[in-house]
This record gives structure tokens, C-alpha cells and sequence, in this order.
């Protein structure tokens, strides 16, 4: 087996990702909010852990990303940061965090990592983010970006629809990669396009491409984690894979719960605190009196 490129004591680094791409070997991402679900994901050795403005779907209830504000992203990404020892954790800029004006942005920037603890921001857009991810980079600050089907364009796209199929989309979609990758981004996110349009941006790149519904040739792939485990209550889209059935095993365990407590079967003896027999004496002799002295 080959050295993993990631640095002392195994922490997840950008240079080691980047070196990851060199080496050929495969980037692994998954989104993740609380606490309980970063520590599984770090403990299986996941490169990066993603805190995701999905955040707003498949946590909060929202219709779209875009409600989520940048504080209710820090609380999560605090907890995040709070259960993560090995990967790379990254915030995810919300809506309108960065579209009003680039001072404003980077100060959001800074508060992910200063109050979040995040090691990199992401945000979404090609072209017309690159002066904003240069002054975020000013501000020693990681940046990933993420093309292709970008959710806080959903208004504009008219839907969560794949992008890139038309050779124009295409031109703009490598265009795009090209200006994030010379502005400096450390990796590039490839939503809902053709595997073969990720591809030719794989191939036309030096920041690894994180590919969710973009088809084998990235260099790594992302996943919602809710929608890996089942538990999204959406129908899953076609890219996703479901390698458990968190609904079906939170279900079944809720329903159980409730039958034993209604049934009187939880909790048991076992399941109870005792005192001591000493104690137990004592107190039976108190009540008795007490019961002597009411009659
Ligand atoms: O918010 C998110 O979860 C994301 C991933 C889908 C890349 O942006």
C-alpha cells in the first residue's frame, strides 16, 4: 500500500489534498451538521467533511438552500468542528453572504474560521467569483468552489436541473473551472453535469474536482450525507447511492420504544436505579410511622 499524501499524524491538509490529485488516488467528501455524525464520518477516514448550505433541506426543512444564514451555518459548523480531529472541515458560504459586496464576504469568510474553526470556505459560482475568492485567499483562506448545478441558483436555473449539455453550457462550464482554478481555488465542486464534461474539466484543471452527480472522472466524490443514509424524504436523485436505511432504522427503533411504553415493558428493573437495602430499610420504617401517626 502506498503512503497516504496527507500528512503527520494523518491530518487532512490542503497541500495533501492537492497531493492526493497528483497521486492519482481519490478524494472523499460527505457533507455533515452535528456533532454524532461528524465524529463517524472523521473516525471512517473521510478526507474533508463538508458542512453544506443543504443544511437547509435536509436539516432545517427548507424548500431550497436558500433561507439558511450565516449564523444558523456557524452554530452547525461549530459542532462540526467540535467532533472533527482528522478531516479537512469546510463551510459552506450561504446565500447572500457573498453577493452584495466582496468586503462584507470576506469578513463572513473569517468569521467561519475565526467563530467556526472551518479550514475553507466554499462558495458557488465560476467567472464572476473569481475577485471575490482572490480577496478571501488575501485573507489566508481555503477556497473551494463548485459549479455546474448550483442549488443557490435554483430561481435562475428553474430547478434543480443538470447543467453543461449544450456545447455553449459547456464552453461557459470550462470556462468557469479555468477562472476558479487560476484564481486559486483549492478544488473545485462539479454539481449535475455530463460525466464526460467533468471529464474534460478533470483532464483541464490543477484543483481536484469533487464530483457529485458528475459522473467517475472526478478526482473525488461528495455525497449529502442524509441522502447516503436515507434519511432526506426526498425521492433520491439518480447520482445517489443509499448505503443505509437511517428512516427505516429510526423508525422501526421509535416504534418499538412506543410499544414497550405502552405495554409496560421499558423500562425493566434492570433498567432502573436502586437504593441501597440499608437505605430501603430506613425508609420503610419512616413511612410506616408516618402511616401509624396519620391513622
Ligand atoms: O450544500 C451542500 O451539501 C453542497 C454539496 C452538495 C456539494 O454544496
Amino acid at each position: 500500500m502506498s503512503a497516504s499524501p496527507l500528512s503527520q499524524a494523518g491530518k487532512v491538509t490542503i497541500p495533501g489534498i492537492l497531493e492526493k490529485k497528483n497521486q492519482h488516488q481519490p478524494i472523499t467528501c460527505l457533507t455533515a451538521y452535528d456533532y454524532a455524525t461528524s465524529r463517524l464520518v472523521d473516525e471512517a477516514g473521510i478526507d474533508m467533511i463538508l458542512v453544506g448550505d443543504s443544511l437547509a433541506m435536509v436539516v432545517l426543512g427548507y424548500e431550497n438552500t436558500l433561507p439558511v444564514t450565516v449564523d444558523e451555518m456557524l452554530h452547525h459548523t461549530r459542532a462540526v468542528r467540535r467532533a472533527v480531529k482528522r478531516a479537512l472541515v469546510i463551510a459552506d458560504m450561504p446565500y447572500a453572504s457573498y453577493h452584495v459586496d466582496e468586503k462584507a464576504a470576506v469578513k463572513s469568510a473569517i468569521r467561519f474560521v475565526k467563530e467556526g474553526g472551518a479550514e475553507a470556505v466554499k462558495l458557488e459560482g465560476g467567472e464572476k467569483r473569481v475577485d471575490l475568492v482572490k480577496r478571501i485567499l488575501d485573507a489566508e483562506i481555503p477556497v473551494m468552489g463548485h459549479i455546474g448545478l448550483t442549488p443557490q441558483s435554483v430561481h435562475r436555473m428553474g430547478g434543480f436541473k443538470v447543467q453543461g449539455k449544450t456545447l455553449s453550457a459547456i464552453e461557459s462550464l470550462t470556462r468557469d473551472a479555468v477562472a476558479l482554478d487560476r484564481a486559486g481555488v483549492f478544488s473545485i465542486v462539479l454539481e449535475g453535469i455530463p460525466r464526460e464534461v467533468a471529464a474534460m474539466i478533470t483532464d483541464e484543471v490543477e484543483a481536484p474536482t469533487i464530483g457529485i452527480g458528475a459522473g467517475p472522472a472526478c478526482d473525488g466524490q461528495v455525497l449529502v450525507i442524509n441522502d447516503l443514509l436515507n434519511l432526506s424524504f426526498n425521492p433520491a436523485a439518480k447520482f445517489v447511492r443509499q448505503y443505509a436505511d437511517a428512516a427505516g432504522l429510526i423508525s422501526n427503533a421509535v416504534q418499538s420504544f412506543k410499544a414497550d411504553v405502552e405495554a409496560r415493558l421499558f423500562p425493566s428493573d434492570g433498567e432502573s436505579y436502586h437504593l441501597t437495602k440499608e437505605t430501603q430499610a430506613v425508609l420503610e420504617t419512616i413511612r410506616s410511622r408516618k402511616r401509624a401517626m396519620m391513622r
